[in-house]
């Protein structure tokens, strides 16, 4: 089977085609045939965030080269359209659930909603390029997904299946970056740019800033308050070493999640724990989290093109929740959970 995958959730306009390995082999992963995306982060950038209603209209001018392109390469017709229906910003998200609404009446081809969320999870479904394993995770998995808007822990025990077990109070991962990259000068989106910043300094003692939650006891985290604590150290120390505050920033954050994870794990037992959203683009937490969980579980982090917004994700969640809806009944959902 193969599906088009279509992703405007946020500032990328993405389209992938992809399809699952034989069926003989239940840990097969997903292979992606075509993947095309273009994003209106450089606009955003000069802004300092996300302009809503210029990701809108960039949507709208690059969906259907988008599509055009990622359609391109491929031979025989396919069998379905998967497209993100939320969360995320309502304009950009219209533009891509109208035009896979489209899409399917006029080629008469079943249409699966996605959870972008959920579309995160299953990056890591997809096969690694030049990996001979192919393997996928297993149920239950503990699932973390850490994105500009979200900081989820969610228990699966099967395709379809997720329960939320705690997250952010209030600011998410990827906005803690985003935020505090701003306060020291770095442009939109923070979270790359507080990464290469930080290079040198990796090797440091980093516990200059708060990691506040850690014995809560529950999976909840909380992000404001390191905003708050990077604005004060800002005002007291003027000539600031913008590198060095960029690694105490990443180190708070990936301390943190790192410790939620082992909690999680330690808790729940599950046989894989997977890592995904933009933030899990993330090289230190890539290998904290490696390093602090392969004994204890298996660990399955996407390849980076697919931590970060794209469209192979979203026909991957499809290819396993195969669940078609009447065109007519879908409409964009800006806050949807990752329960729903
Ligand atoms: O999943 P995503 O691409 O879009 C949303 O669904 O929000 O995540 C975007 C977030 C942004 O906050 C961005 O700063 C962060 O992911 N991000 C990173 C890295 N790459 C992207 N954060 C830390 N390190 C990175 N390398
Ligand atoms: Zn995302």
């Amino acid at each position: 089977m193969l599906i088009l995958g279509i992703e405007t959730s946020c500032d990328e306009t993405a389209a992938a085609v992809a399809e699952k390995g034989s069926s003989s082999n239940t840990r097969s992963a997903v292979s992606v045939v075509s993947s095309f995306l273009t994003s209106s982060r450089d606009s955003h950038a000069r802004t300092g965030g996300i302009i809503p209603e210029v990701a809108a209209r960039r949507q709208i001018e690059s969906i259907i080269p988008v599509i055009k392109t990622a359609l391109s390469p491929i031979k025989s017709p396919i069998d379905a359209i998967a497209v993100t229906y939320g969360p995320g910003l309502i304009g950009s998200l219209l533009v891509g659930v109208e035009t896979a609404k489209t899409l399917s009446m006029v080629w008469n081809k079943p249409l699966i909603p996605v959870n972008h969320l959920i579309g995160h999870l299953y990056a890591n479904f997809i096969g690694h390029s030049g990996s001979k394993t192919d393997r996928t995770p297993q149920f239950p998995f503990v699932g973390l997904v850490v994105s500009g808007g979200h900081t989820d822990f969610v228990l699966m025990k099967e395709h379809g299946k997720v329960k939320y077990l705690g997250g952010t109070r209030d600011d998410a991962a990827g906005e803690a970056f985003d935020k505090t990259a701003r306060l020291i000068g770095l442009p939109y989106p923070g979270g790359p740019e507080i990464a290469q910043a930080a290079e040198s300094y990796l090797s440091q003692e980093l516990n200059l800033l708060p990691r506040p939650m850690l014995d809560s006891g529950d999976l909840d985290t909380s992000f404001s308050g390191l905003k708050t604590a990077v604005a004060r150290y800002i005002e007291q120390n003027p000539g600031f070493d913008k590198n060095l505050l960029a690694a105490q920033i990443q180190e708070a954050i990936v301390d943190t999640l790192v410790t939620k994870s082992q909690k999680a794990v330690e808790k729940y037992h599950p046989k894989s724990f997977l890592l995904a959203g933009g933030v899990s683009a993330n090289q230190r937490l890539r290998e904290k989290i490696l390093s602090a969980l392969r004994d204890k579980t298996e660990v399955f982090i996407p390849e980076v093109e697919h931590s970060t917004d794209n469209a192979a994700m979203v026909a991957a969640a499809a290819l396993y929740n195969y669940n078609p809806v009447p065109w007519r009944k879908l409409t964009a959902s800006p806050s949807l959970s990752i329960e729903e």
